[in-house]
């Protein structure tokens, strides 16, 4: 049977950096108070015409680069965002024709802050089905070009930043060895029912003939809205539960996981996760403190920031969660 494997990791996020004493002299917030609740000290946001197929762009060519596999040996694009260049078409279309591979498909994950561990997920089936060999997927966000910041949205508005990250996923050569590179199961999980505790209503069809009008922007229906609170709590059970399901799947323990690269909304959250799991702290990679949120993008920036500080090391096994809007959640399996 074919498996998959991760060929190589890039990330890319914006120059530009913006302390929480920066975000503080330009909403009603304090450094004190985003450090306390979430661990955030700083994010990266883009400068003027940068956008999310800019982003992931880069981070696509950095991963070709560690696969050694040249672009025009990828044969299936799938990127996740929820902030993407364009209402239509998506992120993928844009990013295709910026990287000059006409023809392959390119496929949008709409999953928000799982958006990767689900395109994960597809590129392991159609690796496994033997129907692509090498597959790109990117997680990508512009967020601060989508952000409130009004007093009213100042609860969201502090949490993300801008960046990308991609890998190649392809084929194992043969049947791998337990110890060998593979992907061993992906997980994913929705349940739409609590959809409208983390979501941006407008522009949308559920509206008039415009799809937005100007009621709706006065009434801020075009930022992020979020039930803080329940998020958190969902977060923290759902995690746990991703993790047990992937570890239980392929007969592993806990202790036997080398690392966890978790998603990245609140460092309290991880620390919850940690404690309910019995792991150690210094198993869970963290890049909250340094780039925030970025939804989609976190988990493969997580990969490549672990490999460059030389905490992710072929042969290590790494368990992946993440939890966000939807609610989605999903997690992964694997070996380095
Ligand atoms: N700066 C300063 N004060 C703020 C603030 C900000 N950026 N945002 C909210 N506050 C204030 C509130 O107005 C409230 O004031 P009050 O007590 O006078 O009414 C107070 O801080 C507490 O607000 P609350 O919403 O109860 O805080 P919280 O403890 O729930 O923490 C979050 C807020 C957002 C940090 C927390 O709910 C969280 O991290 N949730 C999960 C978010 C998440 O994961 N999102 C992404 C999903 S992938």
């Amino acid at each position: 049977m074919i498996k998959s494997r991760i060929l190589g990791v890039g990330s890319y996020v914006p120059p530009r950096v913006y302390t929480n004493d920066d975000i503080a002299a330009m909403m009603d917030t304090s450094d004190e108070w985003i450090r306390q609740r979430t661990g955030i000290e700083q994010r990266h946001w883009v400068e003027g015409a940068m956008n999310t197929s800019d982003l992931a762009l880069a981070a696509s060519e950095r991963a070709l680069e560690s696969a050694k596999v040249s672009k025009g040996e990828i044969d299936c694009i799938i990127a996740a965002t929820l902030t993407p260049d364009h209402d239509f078409p998506g992120l993928g279309c844009f990013l295709q024709a910026k990287l000059g591979v006409p023809g392959i498909p390119a496929i949008d994950v709409r999953e928000q802050c799982s958006g990767f561990l689900y395109g994960l997920s597809i590129a392991d089936q159609y690796v496994r089905t033997g129907t692509y060999k090498r597959v790109l997927v990117v997680g990508a966000e512009v967020h601060s070009k989508g952000l409130d910041r009004s007093p009213a949205g100042r609860d969201v508005s502090v949490l993300f930043g801008d960046g990308a990250g991609a890998v190649i996923v392809g084929a194992c050569e043969g049947t791998p060895k337990e110890s060998d590179s593979q992907i061993y199961s992906t997980h994913i999980h929705a349940d739409g029912s609590y959809a409208k505790e983390l979501w941006v209503a407008a522009p949308g069809s559920a509206f008039g003939k415009d799809r937005i009008d100007h009621e709706l922007i006065d009434s801020r229906e075009h930022f992020p809205k979020m039930n803080g609170k329940a998020v958190f709590l969902h977060a923290a059970k759902r995690m746990p539960e991703a993790v047990m399901e992937a570890l239980e799947k392929n007969g592993k323990k806990i202790e036997e996981v080398d690392l966890f690269i978790f998603h990245q909304a609140n460092l309290r959250i991880n620390e919850m996760v940690g404690k309910q799991l019995g792991i150690p702290s210094e198993k869970i990679f963290n890049t909250i403190q340094k780039f925030a949120n970025t939804t989609a993008a976190t988990i493969p920036i997580g990969l490549d920031e672990a490999v460059k500080a030389g905490r992710l090391k072929k042969g290590m096994l790494v368990a992946s969660a993440a939890f966000g809007s939807g609610f989605t959640w999903a997690s992964a399996l694997y070996r380095w």
